[in-house]
């Protein structure tokens, strides 16, 4: 304690010319004796570093420049009780911070600050449990090391696609996978969370915890900080997969087999599929996945059309997963996402799509070469919703829907708001179009880790809004979790 006091003295003494405000309660010396007082009280578990060292940088970086902040000082906590701490000491100076987890979120300020960042990196166990069937994942990590932690074990989880997606973030917004149509979504295969309530109470949740088990599965950073997942395991051989590139002039052989795809009954078999525009070039990607070593005859209408790139084969699940960058690059670029959700991939909708990166995919790129735009489009098994029971997200498992996402990269920050209004276009008008193609989608949930950062709680949490409100005011009445950035209820 009297070390504490020092160190703030000390940090107030050095900062007290110049320094511009950090925000309107908060200049640096604040911050610089938060972070003092932080390092202070932690664990030898754990530790507090400050610019420019390696670790800081490391723990503020994102996967999408737009989503990186500088922070006063960034903490890596290595035990439960070093995070009870911090989020104590965070809630008493009314310290804005934000909480890491594999730093994909495309919207600015959900998982970085100018405050403290927390970075949960340090939280990097995978244990299988085979007496319970389950599999503890620790926060920090990101799906592709759990999966080939997993790889030797015979047994799987529901999660990511892509390298580099963090376990934490992905599982609290709902979790859309290559197993989904199997098995649902990641949340809908948690058994567990242990979490650190905003108060600083560490707890265990399971499906006993009404409300809190209800928050927690697509409510993202609301209700404190998860420091451990507790994930059902399923059985995992090898699997088919891997994606293949298309030029322009197959758009129409691609739209007719994918519409096929949609007819068939296999809920072992997925498919991603991307609409690009880059560089003046127009593109299709198709990720394909089958959960055995050979897939059924379900892609032959696909796989009959000529790719111009990319390979499938028969492979470990990490394998593929670590080798689906190139579908879904982050390059570093500003990067927002906006979701698109859809109850159906009919001809007229691909249409849709195809016509929104076309028309918006020139025009953003005489703004910035470095430019892409893509839609990723996503059908899914129509029982995808059956798996789970009600959650916070999605509102409604009484009707499937498909998650789609417009996506646009960029390198100059001032064409910002540019961006986001093209995103909101190309969603609103996909909207429009899936009405006009009768599908029941004006109340569509958008799902929470595609929505924009300005999207409405309502057209993600539906009918759930009120409830979740309720939850949050009861768990967190001092509003710690408000001095983090993310949708709040
Ligand atoms: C290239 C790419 C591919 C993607 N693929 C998929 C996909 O296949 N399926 C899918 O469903 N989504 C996908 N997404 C979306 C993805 O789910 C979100 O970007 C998600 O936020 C990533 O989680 P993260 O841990 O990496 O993010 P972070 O940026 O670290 O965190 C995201 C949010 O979670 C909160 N958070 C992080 N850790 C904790 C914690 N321990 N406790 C409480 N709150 C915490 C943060 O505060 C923040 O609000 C993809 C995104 C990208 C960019
Ligand atoms: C920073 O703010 C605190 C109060 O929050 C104030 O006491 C201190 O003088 C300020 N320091 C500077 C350098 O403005
Ligand atoms: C977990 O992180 C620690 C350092 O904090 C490191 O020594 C260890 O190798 C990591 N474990 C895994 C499985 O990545
Ligand atoms: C949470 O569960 C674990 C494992 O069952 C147990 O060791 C731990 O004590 C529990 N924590 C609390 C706060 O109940
Ligand atoms: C799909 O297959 C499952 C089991 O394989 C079966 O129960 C279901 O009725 C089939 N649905 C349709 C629409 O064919
Ligand atoms: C398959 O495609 C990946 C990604 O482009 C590439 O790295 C790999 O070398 C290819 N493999 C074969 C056998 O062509
Ligand atoms: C494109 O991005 C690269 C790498 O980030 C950068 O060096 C270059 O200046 C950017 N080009 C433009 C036109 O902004
Ligand atoms: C970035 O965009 C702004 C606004 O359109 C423009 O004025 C500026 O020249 C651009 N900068 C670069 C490096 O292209
Ligand atoms: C989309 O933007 C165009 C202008 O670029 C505008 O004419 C149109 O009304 C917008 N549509 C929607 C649904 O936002
Ligand atoms: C449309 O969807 C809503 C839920 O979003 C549902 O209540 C309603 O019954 C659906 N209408 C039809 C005609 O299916
Ligand atoms: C912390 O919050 C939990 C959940 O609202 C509550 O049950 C508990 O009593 C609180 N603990 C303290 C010390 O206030």
């Amino acid at each position: 304690m009297a070390l504490a006091t020092l160190l703030c003295t000390i940090s107030l003494a050095l900062l007290s010319y110049g320094q511009p405000e950090i925000s309107e309660n908060h200049n640096s010396s604040d911050l610089l004796c938060t972070c003092n007082k932080i390092a202070v009280a932690l664990s030898g578990a754990s530790q507090v570093f400050f610019p420019p060292t390696s670790e800081y940088l490391f723990d503020i970086e994102h996967a999408a420049s737009s989503s990186t902040e500088a922070s006063a000082c960034s903490v890596e906590p290595g035990s439960v009780e070093d995070v009870s701490e911090i989020l104590r000491i965070l809630g008493s100076t009314r310290t804005p911070f934000a909480v890491k987890g594999g730093g994909h979120a495309t919207n600015p300020g959900f998982s970085s600050t100018t405050g403290v960042q927390i970075s949960m990196s340090r939280f990097n166990e995978t244990k299988v449990n085979l007496m319970s069937g389950t599999v503890e994942v620790g926060p920090g990590l990101t799906w592709d090391q759990v999966y080939a932690t997993l790889e030797p074990t015979g047994v799987n989880v529901v999660g990511g696609r892509v390298a580099g997606v963090g376990v934490a973030g992905l599982t609290l917004g709902g979790g859309y996978s290559f197993l989904t149509s199997q098995y649902g979504l990641a949340v809908d295969n948690v058994a567990g969370y242990e979490l650190v309530l905003p108060n600083g109470t560490i707890t265990n949740v399971t499906s006993e915890d009404r409300d809190l088990w209800f928050g927690l599965r697509g409510g993202l950073n609301n209700f404190g900080v998860v420091t451990k997942f507790i994930l059902k395991s399923h059985p995992q051989s090898d699997i088919w997969g891997g994606f293949l590139l298309y030029s322009e002039n197959q758009l129409d052989a691609i739209k007719g087999a994918l519409v096929n795809f949609q007819k068939k009954n296999d809920t072992k078999a997925e498919v991603i599929t991307t609409r690009s525009y880059s560089s003046g070039q127009f593109s299709i990607g198709v990720a394909y996945f089958y959960d055995a070593p050979t897939p059924s005859r379900v892609f032959d209408c696909l796989l009959d059309i000529p790719a111009t790139g990319g390979n499938v084969s028969t492979r470990s699940f990490a394998d593929l997963v670590q080798n689906l960058g190139p579908l879904v690059s982050t390059n570093g670029l500003r990067l927002f996402y906006a979701g698109a959700p859809v109850s159906q991939y009919s001809p007229a909708i691909f249409d849709s799509f195809v016509n929104q990166i076309k028309l918006w995919g020139p025009h953003l790129w005489a703004l910035d070469k470095n430019v892409t735009v893509v839609a990723t489009l996503e059908p899914f098994d129509k029982g995808l919703f059956s798996h789970g029971s009600d959650s916070a997200y999605p509102p409604d498992r009484s009707h499937a829907i498909f998650p789609s996402v417009f996506s646009v990269q960029w390198s100059n920050a001032s064409l910002d708001e540019k961006m986001a209004f093209a995103l909101r276009n190309m969603s609103n008008i996909i909207r429009a179009a899936a009405l006009t193609d009768g599908q029941n989608v004006s109340h569509a949930a958008v799902y929470v880790n595609y929505a924009l950062y300005d999207t409405p709680l309502e057209d993600m949490y539906g009918g759930n809004v009120g409830r979740l409100r309720k939850i949050r005011a009861a768990i967190d009445p001092d509003d710690v979790m408000g001095l983090s950035g993310g949708f709040k209820f």
